[in-house]
């Protein structure tokens, strides 16, 4: 078994797959990996939904490169055909992965309120708290993914972490029937890689690390 720094460092995000299925005991493994992650007052504000239907996954990528042509055309940019196709296949090759786990986020509740309160006093909406606190919802989130996707490496699976998904959010909320309550994040593509990743090139230790 690799310890955690080789996992960790070995892992990379995989974009093409093979075309075997995964089984959803082991789709079950890493979500009960994923959701032992760090959140914010243990909210564990977190639905995970994992899609493996064909027809669901083509309305997905749909809804996802719709939108994103209706912004490619709203800019008024002039982008040549080469660029949109590419850009196309980069947003949407989730759709041919075996199986796609979409991440979403409930609100965070706290442990104690008042604190909260104390902030909404001073004009404070739930958007600005969680600005002002850096966004520990989505943190959490993050952390969660983070967990799921060394789960998925670990047994020799490759994903990728994508949130461009996320410009047809609320079409993909409403494509799997998701309540309104809970906001799209990411969708999180896994199958048996098919390649295998270039070197990644990492910054410096001390372009990010200082010791004080
Ligand atoms: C928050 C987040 C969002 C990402 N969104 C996308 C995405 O929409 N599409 C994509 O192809 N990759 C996406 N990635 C993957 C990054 O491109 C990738 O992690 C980065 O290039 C480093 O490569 P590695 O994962 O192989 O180490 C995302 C990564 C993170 C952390």
């Amino acid at each position: 078994m690799r310890n955690f720094s080789e996992l960790a460092s070995s892992r990379r995000s995989i974009r093409k797959y093979e075309d075997k299925d995964i089984p959803l005991g082991e789709i079950e493994e890493f979500i009960k990996t994923a959701v032992y992650a760090p959140s914010g007052c243990n909210s564990q504000c977190w639905k995970f939904v994992a899609i493996k239907d064909r027809s669901v996954l083509n309305k997905i990528e749909n809804a996802v490169i719709c939108k994103m042509n209706e912004f490619l055309a709203a800019s008024r940019i002039h982008l040549s055909e080469q660029y949109t196709a590419s850009k196309e296949k980069m947003v949407s090759f989730f759709s041919k992965a075996p199986v796609v786990i979409a991440v979403f986020m409930t609100d965070l509740t706290y442990y104690d309120p008042t604190f909260n309160d104390a902030l909404k006093a001073q004009g404070y909406d739930d958007e600005g708290i969680m600005k002002l606190l850096a966004y520990p919802d989505i943190l959490s989130i993050g952390a969660a993914v983070q967990n799921l996707l060394l789960a998925v490496h670990e047994k020799g699976y490759g994903a990728c972490w994508m949130n461009e998904p996320a410009i047809a959010g609320e079409e993909i909320r409403k494509i799997l029937n998701v309540p309104e309550g809970c906001k799209f994040i990411s969708l999180i593509p896994v199958g048996i890689p098919a390649y295998t990743p270039r070197d990644k090139k990492l910054k410096d230790l001390n372009e990010i690390f200082t010791a004080i």
